[in-house]
């Protein structure tokens, strides 16, 4: 949508995908307390500021796991089928799956994700550096079931779900996830998969608030969104970006707080706020090795191998799915 979507405008004269982002926003902004899902963070700003956070000082995780995949390319390589087609769920920038294609015997790429329109851009950049390789991507919502390209079928399956994007699952999530992509790849597939670590609250609080605010910018631009797409009038400097690590559920918090008492209009509604009212915006769930292989077993998958960086900070798990 565009600036022609003033407050008041229907959701109904939406696209699908903007009517979905205002029915979410509107039954977010009602609940108690006030949240709202962190998938509708990636919009081109919002894709754009997650890139520099991927290479702050702070943010540990996309560096450590980089380390993790070229330090063990080899390793991989080994349990790697030839002539493997490799799935990533959630495809973004083709980065990692590059390092994969360079270490391993891979035929296929078989990226999934939510967003057609960059999902085909980076297919095609893919395609010029890897003429050989057959790239069929698939633009589905990867947390359901979905069928893979026929021209794959007779391929061994190797899943790739990098980023730790894991942790934006709750517990029940994440089991369903990896249930389903068991199902999805079929038996005998591997899994590669990242997996963020529990570590001290001061590493994890400087990730999530780094000195440089991009992860403030990256929280507030929720509401710039809305403002954006769905026509509301948030005020970006009456709330603050908070993230605090809540250790007894394993999960970094972040939260918009209003600074003051307010009230904002969203198609056509109003919403109230307290001051040091919070609008939850994101859980990233942190895991023990332990934690997540025996969550891995519980789901159809039996751990193979897993690696981490030196001062284990961040997991790469190999899991071959149970027959
Ligand atoms: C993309 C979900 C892995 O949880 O670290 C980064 C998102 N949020 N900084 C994470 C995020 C704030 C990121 N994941």
């Amino acid at each position: 949508m565009n600036a022609h979507a003033a407050a008041g405008a229907k959701a109904q004269h939406f696209d699908p995908q903007t009517s979905a982002f205002a029915a979410d926003v509107l039954d977010g902004l009602s609940r108690q307390p006030k949240q709202l899902s962190p998938k509708y963070f990636y919009d081109a700003a919002g894709s754009e500021l997650f890139e520099q956070i991927t290479v702050l000082p702070e943010y540990y995780p996309t560096r450590t796991e980089l380390g993790i995949l070229r330090a063990h390319g080899a390793d991989i390589a080994a349990i790697v089928p030839e002539g493997a087609a490799l799935v990533e769920f959630g495809a973004g920038a083709t980065t990692k799956a590059r390092l994969l294609l360079q270490h391993c015997r891979i035929d296929a790429y078989v990226p999934v994700d939510i967003s057609g329109d960059f999902l085909k851009a980076q297919a095609k950049a893919l395609q010029r550096d890897y003429p050989e390789l057959l790239i069929a991507p698939v633009v589905a919502d990867f947390t359901t079931p979905f069928a893979l390209p026929k021209a794959v079928a007779d391929r061994p399956k190797v899943g790739f779900f990098p980023g730790s994007t894991l942790g934006n699952f709750e517990p029940h999530e994440a089991s369903a996830f990896l249930r389903s992509a068991r199902q999805i790849l079929g038996p005998g597939a591997l899994m590669l998969i990242g997996v963020d670590l529990e570590k001290s609250d001061s590493l994890l609080h400087a990730a999530y608030n780094d000195a440089a605010g991009v992860t403030a910018r990256f929280n507030l631009n929720l509401l710039a969104r809305i403002d954006r797409e769905l026509g509301g009038d948030f005020d970006l400097s009456a709330f603050t970006h908070r993230a605090i690590y809540n250790r007894e559920r394993h999960r970094i918090e972040m939260h918009l707080v209003s600074r003051k008492t307010q009230t904002v209009r969203v198609l056509g509604k109003s919403v109230s706020f307290r001051a040091g009212e919070s609008i939850h915006t994101e859980n990233s769930y942190k895991y023990s090795l332990e934690r997540f292989t025996t969550l891995a077993r519980s789901t159809g998958w039996t751990p193979q191998m897993s690696w981490t960086d030196d001062d284990i900070l961040f997991s790469v798990h190999a899991l071959v799915a149970s027959v």
